[in-house]
């Protein structure tokens, strides 16, 4: 059966700097309770009316130029977005449109803050099936457009922001490629990161009712999401090395998912990791949803810090509940 390798890897974030300071003047907070209980310094929001097609299409081209891959190679796109521009059709279509003339099949994946290690197990699968040989997987967001930047919500505007990152896969017959991928879900869990509406469960599905109690906005009951995560994604690393037959000893990296310093460091800490074994860049990039860990593996990769023959895992934990880890050789 072939594996996925990752050939390459790219990203891309919005040129406008958000910084602590910024938000202070639009909310009661302070850069000393933001760095103290998130870890985050600044983050990048796009100006008003940038498409994250846009954003997702820089990081593609970068991934697809790093593989050496001509977009008209691909086979297949995944998309991990919880802000798609459009109510439908799913922003995957136009990224396909937008790199591609050829009728690829592309796949918009819901999975919040794990979108990024769910579209990755579908990818893996469709190459493992041999029904594709090369694909794009994307994880973007634009957070800004639906955060309460006020006092009411300044638990969750001041960690979501903006950016995308995609991976090239390949069907390799190597020994290197994703090695095991574990998703979950425990739908118990929904009310505590969601936001409510506009939705089809509601006649109509918009309404002034709906804009005045706040259900366009996200609600997150963040000890809970906290107290979670921190128990899920060391657990989920430790299976799905398992299901390799490796374990924590074997692991060269780990990037988690960037949902607040605090969470990375528990998982480190849980897991026994060294500091130089964990990449965090939370600080300086914020909460990006399905886009923080493709966004961390590529300046990794940039930076020479995933070198052949590593063991790389991804873990994420977010909104459902939903999480899983994937398990990488280099
Ligand atoms: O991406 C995956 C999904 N999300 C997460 O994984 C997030 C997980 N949760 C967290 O990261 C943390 O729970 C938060 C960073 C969201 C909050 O930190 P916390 O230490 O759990 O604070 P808290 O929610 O218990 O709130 C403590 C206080 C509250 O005030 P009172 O009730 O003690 O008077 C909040 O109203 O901090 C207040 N608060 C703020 N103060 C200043 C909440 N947000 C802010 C803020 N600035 N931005």
């Amino acid at each position: 059966m072939p594996r996925a390798a990752i050939l390459g890897t790219g990203h891309s974030v919005p040129e406008r700097v958000v910084t602590n300071d910024e938000l202070a003047q639009l909310m009661q907070t302070s850069d000393e309770w933001i760095r103290s209980r998130t870890g985050i310094q600044e983050r990048r929001w796009v100006e008003p009316g940038t498409s994250g097609i846009d954003l997702a299409r820089q990081a593609s081209v970068r991934a697809l130029d790093a593989a050496g891959v001509d977009a008209d190679e691909l086979d297949a796109i995944i998309y991990a977005t919880i802000s798609p521009e459009h109510y439908l059709p799913g922003n995957g279509v136009y990224l396909q449109h937008a790199l591609t003339t050829r009728p690829v099949p592309a796949l918009d994946i819901r999975a919040q803050c794990a979108g990024f290690i769910y579209a990755l197990s579908v990818a893996d699968a469709y190459i493992r099936a041999g029904l594709y040989r090369t694909v794009l997987v994307v994880g973007q967001e634009i957070q800004s457009a639906w955060l309460d930047a006020t006092t009411e919500g300044r638990d969750t505007a001041v960690i979501f922001a903006d950016g995308a990152g995609a991976v090239v896969l390949r069907a390799t017959e190597e020994s290197r490629g994703i090695l095991a991928i574990d998703v979950h879900t425990d739908g118990a869990h929904a009310d505590k990161l969601m936001i409510e509406a506009p939705g089809a469960r509601y006649r109509p599905k918009e309404s002034a009712a709906h804009l005045a109690a706040r259900r366009f906005f996200p609600v997150m009951a963040g000890r809970e999401v906290f107290r979670h995560a921190v128990a899920r994604m060391p657990e989920s690393v430790r299976e799905t090395l398992a299901k390799s037959g490796l374990s924590v000893a074997d692991l060269t990296l780990l990037i988690p998912h960037q949902a607040n310093l605090r969470i990375s460091q528990a998982v480190q800490k849980e897991l026994g990791l060294r500091d130089d074994q964990v990449y965090n860049n939370i600080m300086t990039y914020g909460n990006t949803t399905s886009a923080t860990i493709p966004i961390a593996l590529d300046e990794c990769v940039r930076a020479g810090r995933v070198c052949s023959g590593d063991l790389v895992v991804f873990t994420a934990f977010g909104s459902g509940f939903m999480w899983g880890s994937a398990v990488v050789r280099w």
